[in-house]
């Protein structure tokens, strides 16, 4: 397997939709093997292929808590959500826009159609997290990113969070020694 690196925002990949895949094979399989090590490895609860700068229906997730062994990978592939229900209002963050947390409003529970890893069809239904983070990397796929499910002013106060930590990752890179505290 091998570790991908993760795309930041701003870059088009992220704002493109991508296309369906057509045959599941050894190459797809290999790209959603190399996703999952690189969601496990940031870490992250979910990964969508635009993510790592790939323009393909393809996305990884797994909600296990942090300190829990990591057996829940759920691999969607061309998924598409044919039911909602409810809503739910959750802290969200993107591996995408490091540091920049903000409240987002989603269904609370959905069901999501997709393939599988085996080319399979089956269906998915996710309350609660699992719901958010099937409805966050579904956007992914079509070249939504959560600021464009904020209202104007948490947009705006996410987008300027975001400036700053782009400014703070240029500043650790090029000091990568430093210690800060003394
Ligand atoms: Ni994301």
């Amino acid at each position: 397997m091998t570790l991908l690196d993760i795309v930041l925002h701003p870059d088009d990949v992220l704002t493109t939709p991508c296309k369906p895949v057509d045959v599941v094979d050894a190459a797809v399989r290999k790209l959603v093997m190399d996703m999952a090590e690189t969601m496990y490895d940031a870490p992250g609860v979910g990964l969508a292929a635009p993510q790592i700068g790939v323009l393909q229906r393809v996305t990884v997730i797994d909600i296990t808590p942090k300190d829990e062994p990591k057996e829940n990978l759920i691999v969607l592939i061309n998924p598409e959500i044919i039911h909602r229900e409810g809503e739910i209002t959750r802290y969200e963050g993107c591996l995408s826009i490091p540091r920049v947390y903000e409240k987002i409003d989603r269904s609370r529970k959905v069901t999501v159609r997709a393939l599988n890893i085996d080319g399979k069809v089956f269906e998915i239904t996710g309350e609660g997290l699992l719901a958010v983070a099937m409805q966050h990397e579904i956007d992914h796929l079509d070249g939504i990113l959560f600021f464009e499910r904020m209202s104007r002013l948490k947009k705006k106060r996410a987008q300027k969070r975001y400036l700053k930590v782009l400014e703070d990752l240029e500043y650790e890179r090029e000091h990568p020694d430093e210690e800060i505290e003394v």
